[in-house]
């Protein structure tokens, strides 16, 4: 411990309500000695207002588990900022990220956390059925630990998953995706989304060989990375119906024409009924909902109490996703669809207002400022960007 305190190469990073110390680094990368990426502060903010606004869903005091610690600033915080919480378990396999945790733990006064050194899968295999929420969140992939932290988790509690695979997830690598996903992957203008829903599509299916199955609550795709909140209900006839929600999209690359075909072996077709161009296939993926509109609407309830730095980001964020939350999978982009015409851009604002007179579902989405998440066919949403 001494080697942490008077150590001129030490920074104090405030976030929150909290405040914790970190060795010294020039750039934010896995080898530093402890891993702290300030980016990620809104990810944490987010995760504070999602797990209060899931505690107040609960009728106990919550026990949380953090798997991957690092400097233990995401489960100090939990602890710290939400209201109702009975313990948080954090861990690390890094030796010096535990030894920094414990530090950060005294420094903020906490008395209801505990620290352990472990692997993340082997913690929470011992800790079959535990906790109220697990939080995964470790360096690139979360493949090998979904279904541990599936394990891990009481029946009805909550899952949160970062990934920041996000070069196998959103398509520019397939084979990755194919190892760590078992799905094919789309680089489309929506391949981000595309990624939320095969993660999401990979917890669902691996969940449900505990007759588990998800409801998604929040997901977000946000600089390098994929978050995703989802709570595992338990029973085999309601795992059977959520396994309905996997399957496939077929993605026309020439006319920008897609279609869902639900089902684990579905008929696919080959070719584009528009423009007769080869599909491309992604999935198996997630067609379900990735976002519960009530949730998130109880979450932008929660955010004006809890003091967080990134409030403005937060708000647009939750906006946005509560503007697409009732819309259906992919959307399309409006310069995309504007240079396929040959045109120029019209303003996004009256595209959506046009395709809401006619009384399509019609929303932006958080992933891409240019993107219009809408349930009417392509040829109408073609029709009305050229006649603006
Ligand atoms: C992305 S960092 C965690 C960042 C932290 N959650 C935060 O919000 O600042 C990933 C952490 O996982 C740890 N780690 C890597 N593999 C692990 C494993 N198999 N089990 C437990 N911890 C592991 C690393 O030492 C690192 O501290
Ligand atoms: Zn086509």
């Amino acid at each position: 411990m001494n080697t942490i305190k008077n150590d001129k190469s030490l920074i104090t990073m405030n976030e929150g309500k909290v405040s914790i110390t970190v060795p010294h680094f020039d750039k934010i990368s896995a080898k530093a000695l402890v891993f702290y990426n300030p980016v990620m502060e809104l990810n944490r903010d987010l995760s504070v207002i999602a797990l209060q606004t899931f505690r107040e869903s609960q009728d106990e005091d919550i026990s949380i588990c953090d798997a991957f610690g690092g400097t233990g600033i995401r489960g100090i915080r939990y602890s710290r900022e939400i209201e109702g919480v009975q313990n948080v378990v954090i861990n690390d396999l890094n030796p010096l990220a535990v030894q920094f945790t414990k530090e950060n733990i005294l420094k903020n006064g906490l008395t209801n956390v505990k620290v352990f050194r472990e692997d993340a899968n082997i913690l929470m295999r011992k800790c079959r059925g535990k906790f109220h929420v697990v939080d995964i969140d470790p360096f690139g992939t979360p493949s090998p630990f979904i279904e541990s932290a599936t394990i891990s988790a009481k029946a009805g509690g909550m899952l949160c998953v970062t990934a920041t695979d996000t070069s196998a997830l959103c398509g520019t690598y397939k084979e990755p995706c194919i190892r760590k996903y078992g799905s094919m992957p789309l680089k489309t203008e929506y391949c981000h989304e595309n990624g939320l829903r095969i993660l999401a599509g990979f917890i669902a299916r691996t969940s449900a060989k505990y007759k588990k199955f998800i409801e998604l609550k929040f997901a977000h795709s946000t600089e390098h990375y994929l978050r995703l909140y989802l709570t595992l209900g338990k029973g085999a006839k309601k795992t059977d119906l959520s396994l309905k929600n996997i399957g496939y999209i077929v993605h026309c690359p020439k006319c920008l024409y897609r279609r869902l075909i639900y089902g684990i072996t579905p008929q696919i077709p080959s070719e584009c009924p528009q423009c007769g161009e080869t599909f491309q296939v992604g999935g198996p993926l997630w067609l379900g909902k990735l976002f519960d509109t009530d949730f998130i609407v109880k979450m932008m309830e929660i955010l004006p109490s809890i003091p967080i730095k990134k409030d403005k980001e937060a708000i647009k964020l939750l906006t946005r996703c509560y503007e697409e939350s009732k819309g259906p999978a992919t959307f399309y982009d409006l310069h995309k669809i504007s240079k396929k015409l040959k045109i120029s851009a019209p303003p996004l604002n009256e595209v959506l207002n046009k395709l809401k007179e006619e009384e399509y579902f019609a929303s932006r989405t958080h992933i891409k400022p240019t993107g219009i998440k809408t349930d009417a066919p392509l040829e109408t949403v073609e029709e009305i960007i050229y006649n603006l």
